[in-house]
């Protein structure tokens, strides 16, 4: 006989019916529904407790009220979420959770957007039983860290913050101390706190108990401007809100992308955010001559730029002159400058000036984030990856202990060859295992890709199914990559980009970048933009300043000062980071939109006019684009890109 399981389960909340699936919580059949519950303890990525009972209803035939963040469905319930015993309940809570609140919302950081304040307003009681006078105070502004302070008397005792540290972390480093009444929220043993991931902590705290040292007294949240954004730091592509006031950066909150970030943030990305308010902003462009310095408008600065490009073409032919660009520009930015190098000036020299980006192949992103929690193995190779992009290490750790994957990380450098670690990996992928085939998952810096490809193919080769994700640099390092930004490359790896590399496998082809190629001499024009944000180690940044003074001429188009503005002969103020709109492609091959959370800092044009009005000096006859018109145009181009729209990520053909 067969048994017909259902695939939907039909509910009832508050009069609104509901199809659900099996095993869903009442709080998200809710949700479902329309219909709002307050909650404390519970959040969407951890397990249900059911601590604080703000969540209690009413359902049909049961006893007792139930807590909704902790109840599954069952056919045909019927749930009540403002009954008259629910709402006494809730005001019974409320009242005592602010029996000894301190009501300081006026001076608390989250006042605003705190929901405790919230839900006293919407369903707390409007007078209290419990005298003012006799609250019992406890600890304030506890330094927890050089990040985060505590304000006992505002915690809530929901242990969030503890099962934060359990079940995301896996780092343990805050206890509920003492017992009953006095129970508190304490570090281990006292200990500073330490992990890389401790910013998220206020936002996961529902009060204004847990707090940013950096971004205390600063604004209230009716103060800021909140846009959507990428973070800058890494290539993991984690989505934030940047709050601004005043025209400056104040914090960076986290925008949950469960597909991405899962809604955490690392502490290096999370509090660059005051990183990118002042420096050496450059505010006029420049023309230099000899050892003078004039002051000139822009439209003179990009007229006395193509004159020099035409000049060198004239004389040594397109390929001298190179276009170096960071992988910090956005995808449109990247599109427009290897067009006018490879297109108008007729150069091959368009680079992002990174080792490593010449061997880069599509299939290098061929493992999203989110498939590491469908497979049975992970390998990381060395540590960089994780160090590189720390969220990394936070969805390894869910991965492993939501859903089994095994994660092994294989050391790598010092002289192993690939062949070893394979051995190893295909040796620890038989270990206890029947030989059925399992899904891989292979996770590596570029500079050890090669490896990680060898890996994919002896997995793949023994009828394993294997996927490579390949960390690279910078926040659009991907982009580059994938538009083509490497000397002598083509846009959506054309002709087997990965020079001298075409089969696919093997070590990664370091070929000589365009910074190399100015430390050998080898050009006489350089167009830069953003040099400021290309990873340039300290000896390189050292040997390259007296090489560029020799070129003919070199245009920069920079947001602040570094070598490239101090030696360029011809120097236009660019524009930062968050100023711009776009997209920009994380190392998983995700196209994600950032848009300008602050206004030009001048009124030099942007980098994708500015690279427009220079192609039509040069006697090009684009039309005027913007950032939605220039992406459309690349996705004309690279059908991966058209795939993947925004928000998607890109499927190369293989
Ligand atoms: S500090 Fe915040 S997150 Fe931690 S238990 Fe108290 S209220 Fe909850
Ligand atoms: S992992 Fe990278 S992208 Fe994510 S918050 Fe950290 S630095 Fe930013
Ligand atoms: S939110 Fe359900 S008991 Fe706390």
């Amino acid at each position: 006989m067969i048994t017909q399981v259902s695939e939907t389960v039909s509910v009832t909340v508050d009069g609104r019916a509901v199809q659900v699936r099996p095993g869903t919580l009442v709080l998200d059949a809710a949700t479902e529904a329309g219909v709002h519950i307050p909650i404390y303890c519970a959040h969407s990525k951890m397990d249900p407790v059911a601590v604080c009972r703000m969540c209690l209803v009413e359902i049909e035939k049961l006893p007792k009220l139930m807590p909704a963040c902790a109840t599954v469905v069952t056919p045909d319930m019927v749930i009540h979420t403002a009954s008259e015993k629910v709402v006494k309940v809730r005001e019974g809570v409320l009242e005592f959770l602010l029996e000894n609140h301190p009501l300081d919302c006026p001076v608390c950081d989250r006042g605003g957007e705190c929901d405790l304040q919230d839900f006293a307003f919407r369903y707390g009681p409007t007078t209290s039983r419990f005298p003012i006078v006799d609250k019992v105070h406890s600890d304030k502004a506890v330094k927890l860290s050089e990040l985060i302070e505590l304000d006992r008397e505002r915690c809530i005792l929901c242990w969030r913050c503890v099962r934060y540290y359990d079940e995301i972390t896996g780092e343990q480093e805050l206890v509920l101390d003492r017992r009953g009444v006095d129970t508190v929220i304490a570090t281990f043993a006292n200990r500073e706190l330490t992990s890389a991931f401790q910013g998220n902590l206020p936002e996961v705290c529902p009060v204004g108990a847990l707090t940013h040292r950096q971004y205390r007294f600063k604004a209230r949240p009716w103060d800021l401007q909140r846009s959507s954004g990428v973070c800058p730091e890494c290539s993991y592509g984690c989505n934030i809100h940047v709050d601004t006031r005043n025209f400056e950066v104040v914090r960076f909150a986290s925008r949950d992308n469960p597909s991405v970030d899962d809604m955490w943030l690392c502490d290096r990305g999370r509090y660059s955010a005051t990183s990118w308010n002042g420096g050496a902003r450059i505010s006029s462009s420049h023309i230099r001559k000899g050892g003078s310095v004039a002051v000139v408008p822009c439209s003179e600065a990009l007229e006395q730029a193509a004159a020099a490009i035409a000049r060198v073409t004239a004389k040594h032919g397109a390929d001298a002159i190179g276009v170096l660009v960071s992988p910090r520009l956005t995808n449109e930015e990247l599109w427009l400058a290897q067009l006018l190098g490879r297109e108008v000036i007729g150069t091959q020299h368009v680079d992002v000036g990174a080792a490593f980006a010449s061997g880069a192949q599509p299939g290098d992103s061929g493992l999203a984030l989110e498939d590491i929690e469908a497979c049975s193995d992970v390998v990381v190779v060395g540590t960089e990856p994780e160090a590189y992009s720390p969220v990394l290490t936070l969805r390894l750790f869910k991965a492993a202990r939501k859903h089994g994957v095994r994660v092994r990380r294989v050391a790598w450098g010092n002289g192993e060859s690939a062949g070893v670690l394979t051995r190893e990996v295909l040796a620890g992928l038989a270990d206890g295992r029947d030989g059925s085939p399992v899904r891989v998952g292979v996770v590596a810096a570029e500079s050890d890709a090669g490896a990680a490809r060898d890996l994919r193919d002896a997995l793949l080769a023994k009828g394993h199914s294997a996927s490579i994700l390949s960390v690279v640099h910078g926040v659009n390092g991907r982009g580059a990559r994938d538009l083509g930004l490497v000397d002598g490359g083509a846009p959506g790896y054309a002709g087997g980009q990965g020079h001298g590399n075409p089969g696919g496998t093997g070590s990664p082809v370091s070929r000589m970048t365009l910074v190399d190629q100015v430390l050998a001499g080898g050009l006489k024009g350089l167009l830069v933009l953003d040099g400021a944000g290309l990873p340039l180690a300290a000896d390189v940044t050292a040997a390259l300043a007296p090489r560029l003074r020799k070129l003919d001429f070199m245009l920069a188009i920079e947001s602040v000062s570094g070598i490239f503005s101090d030696s360029a002969s011809i120097l236009i103020p660019g524009h930062a980071y968050f100023e711009k709109g776009g997209t920009v492609t994380s190392s998983e091959g995700r196209v994600q939109r950032i848009r300008p959370a602050l206004p030009s800092s001048g009124d030099t044009p942007r980098e994708l006019l500015l690279l427009q009005k220079l192609a039509t000096l040069l006697g090009a006859t684009w039309e005027q684009m913007d950032e939605i018109a220039v992406f459309r145009r690349l996705a004309d181009r690279i059908p991966a890109y058209a795939a993947a729209g925004y928000g998607g990520r890109t499927r190369w053909m293989s």
